[in-house]
């Protein structure tokens, strides 16, 4: 489903139009499409159904509890990375043996937490972890299932920083290892080994890479299999990409399900995904409104009240966003994007046909509903953005833009004397 189209010549969000949407709750805000991300979700479960995989949402994309609670009312589980994420993804109605529990630092407390709640197993990412999970569990009388996670060494074709199955990566045990893994795994009393796990980086746009990391991890699975009888899933991790630029083509995911489904129905497990941008990523947008347009003699910079606090993708990965005049328009200016931020990385587009726009109008931000709010700050002293779902006809503010006392609240000016 297109969540973001023009009609009449005005961008909208489902039906609603975007400019109603920023008259209202201001700039600069997300909005989200619910249909979106909801269509994104079955398209996918519909296209592995033979396999019936658990979807755990990756709530580290979009934590708004708003986009949680619509992915958990159609059957979604959750894959979070800390204990804020699984205290989040319980609120927002995700049952706890559908919640699998990634990352490497895990402490000793969100151990516990994860423990009590009964999740459905921790990604574990090293021996010591092991331990850990180990010991907590004896103290509270639990027990700890886990998946280790395998580090396939497979080349997922993305940025750097984004890519998690190499072996110079932090994620993980490698391939070579992880059987040795598993057999202290199973020394360890309070530890149940029901899994595995492999996640190689995000965003991917094939299918090869996980048809090569399978291939890759499909004898240990066999192997698994018949030395402990409780291991009986394999998650297969998230990282499906969505298209950015305009040209880009979607993630075919009929290839994909050719590709994975086949092994998987071999290996004879139950099987999970953790997807998080190809659920939320084009359901969202980033609008803003322009303050200024600046002529310098070599260069146009369009001058927006969005800024690399908002959104870091740019800054950080330079991120490619398309971005979309709210009034329809085909003239164009060449140009830079920027914010008022004072970094020469607060830009979202550099060196690019622009749409031509003048003070007081609104832009969006395409492709902004993964990574985008949840890793937004306050630096400039710049209060967080609104956040609003449409879904059809209807919109909500599902948070409100902070206010400079949400900024200060936590400050304190010390007393010396
Ligand atoms: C373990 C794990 N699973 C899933 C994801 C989600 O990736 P994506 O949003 O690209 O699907 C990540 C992203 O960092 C991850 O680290």
């Amino acid at each position: 489903m297109e969540a973001f189209d023009y009609r009449d010549g005005e961008l909208c969000a489902e039906d609603v139009p975007v400019r109603e949407l920023a008259e209202t709750y201001g700039t600069p805000l997300y909005v989200y499409s619910r249909g979106h991300i909801l269509s994104q979700f079955h398209a996918l479960k519909n296209v592995m159904a033979e396999v019936d995989p658990l979807i755990c949402y990756a709530v580290k994309s979009n934590t708004n509890a708003a986009v949680i609670s619509a992915l958990a009312g159609e059957g979604a589980g959750a894959d979070v990375v800390s204990g804020g994420e699984l205290l989040r993804a319980r609120r927002a109605g995700v049952p706890a043996d559908r919640i699998v529990f990634a990352g490497v630092g895990k402490t000793e407390a969100e151990i516990e937490y994860a423990l009590k709640e009964g999740i459905l197993y921790f990604t574990v990412e090293s021996e010591p972890e092991l331990e850990r999970i180990s010991e907590v569990a004896q103290q509270t009388g639990t027990t700890g299932r886990i998946a280790i996670r395998v580090n396939p060494d497979v080349d997922p074709k993305t940025h750097k920083y984004t890519s998690t199955g190499k072996k110079e990566n932090k994620f993980g045990v490698d391939l070579e290892r992880a059987m040795a893994a598993y057999e202290r795994a199973a020394e360890l009393p309070g530890i149940e080994i029901t899994s595995l796990h492999m996640h190689l980086g995000s965003p991917i746009m094939t299918s090869d890479p996980y048809a090569e990391a399978l291939e890759k991890v499909a004898p240990l699975c066999r192997d698994l299999k018949t030395r402990f009888s409780t291991f009986r899933h394999i998650d297969i991790g998230g990282g499906l990409g969505i298209p950015y630029r305009e040209e880009d083509t979607a993630f075919d995911l009929d290839a994909f399900a050719y590709a994975v489904i086949p092994p998987l129905k071999a290996l004879g497990l139950t099987v999970s995904m953790e997807p998080g941008r190809y659920l939320t990523g084009n359901g969202g947008i980033l609008v803003t409104r322009v303050e200024y347009v600046k002529d310098n003699p070599f260069k146009k910079f369009i001058v927006i009240d969005a800024a690399m606090n908002d959104l870091i993708r740019p800054a950080l990965y330079e991120a490619y966003h398309a971005i979309r005049p709210v009034r329809d328009t085909r003239e164009t200016v060449f140009g830079d994007l920027v914010g008022p931020i004072c970094e020469s990385g607060d830009f979202f587009a550099a060196n690019r046909d622009l749409p031509a726009v003048g003070p007081g109008e609104l832009l969006a931000v395409m492709s902004a509903g993964s990574y985008g709010f949840v890793m937004a700050g306050t630096y400039n002293s710049r209060p967080l953005a609104a956040e609003v779902m449409v879904s059809g006809n209807q919109h909500r503010l599902v948070r409100k833009r902070q206010d400079m006392e949400d900024i200060f609240r936590d400050e304190v000016i010390p007393d010396w004397n």
